[in-house]
């Protein structure tokens, strides 16, 4: 028996649906800024599928680029121009930063109301409180696609490989809202092919390729792959990666995302409803 693949263009379809018709509703397209620090190749792609994206949906979307070895300095007082600007609800910083900025300091400048990566600490702390908040992305879209199989979490055990403060501890976080057994593990964790196949959902988070073997996976779970590490080819090229042997996993699980077209398109989703949130609660706000 082989898995029920998650298809992550598909699924990604439905929000982008919901979010097209919810900007009917308000008075103004919202705005949205990528800042990207540096010349990282994949970040380059990320923010230009990103802004390529809210384009395409009829949102304003721009890049703002900084040099690699632009200071802690330059990128808050460009935070703080975009925070004061009326035209703009969203702006994501887009990570990793050159290792010189303080990602901390640098979330912390963000307007919580324009935080659409949802990594100001109000935000994070918004939704360990079960408050509403801006969800950071990848594990909102996470969250959707393991609901489209389960829809009710209620005593699920799920198991969560990797404790970062953009997936895997708001991943955490949102399956325990859910009412699921959450069981958070990370580089640390002694014996953990055993705790991930007691695992009714895993979601991994770690970019480390091919990590989660066939055997590490209860039947009939539902597989969640968030990493992408790029892998060099012989032709010079490269191949992106997921952290689950999907070869091997797709045997044993009951759902599974490939990596790419799973999770990857989710994100980008749930960063364009995110940004529409945004400006609906400011729009109220300022009326
Ligand atoms: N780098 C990789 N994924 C993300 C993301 O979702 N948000 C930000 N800000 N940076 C990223």
């Amino acid at each position: 028996m082989t898995a029920n693949i998650l298809d992550g263009h598909a699924h990604a379809q439905i929000v982008i649906d919901k979010v097209a018709s919810e900007l009917d509703r308000l008075p103004r397209a919202p705005g949205l800024t990528v800042v990207l620090v540096g010349d990282d190749p994949a970040s380059q792609i990320y923010v230009q599928s990103k802004v390529r994206m809210a384009e395409r949906l009829g949102l304003r979307g721009e890049v703002e680029r900084l040099p690699d070895d632009a200071s802690e300095a330059d990128l808050l007082a460009r935070i703080a121009a975009l925070n004061a600007r009326d035209d703009i609800d969203g702006i994501l910083i887009q990570l990793p930063l050159p290792a010189h900025i303080d990602a901390l300091r640098v979330m912390a400048a963000v307007d919580p109301a324009k935080d659409v990566d949802g990594l100001h600490a109000l935000n994070a702390g918004r939704l360990f409180h079960g408050d509403d908040a801006l969800v950071p992305c990848t594990p909102l879209g996470c969250l959707r696609l393991i609901k489209s199989i389960r829809p009710d979490l209620t005593g699920a055990h799920a198991v969560v490989i990797g404790s970062s403060n953009i997936v895997g501890k708001p991943m955490a976080a949102l399956l325990l809202q859910e009412q699921a057994t959450v069981t958070q593990t990370h580089i640390h964790t002694r014996g953990i092919s055993n705790i991930c196949r007691q695992a009714d959902i895993l979601v991994s988070a770690v970019g480390k390729a091919g990590l989660v073997r066939g055997d590490w996976i209860k039947p009939q779970a539902i597989v969640i792959d968030v990493g992408t590490t790029r892998v060099e080819k012989p032709d010079g090229g490269y191949a992106v990666c997921g952290d689950v042997s999907f070869d091997e996993a797709v045997q044993v699980a009951g759902a599974i995302t490939p990596v790419p077209r799973g999770v990857g398109p989710m994100t980008i989703a749930c960063l364009m409803e995110n940004t529409v949130k945004a400006a609906k609660a400011r729009s109220a706000r300022l009326q």
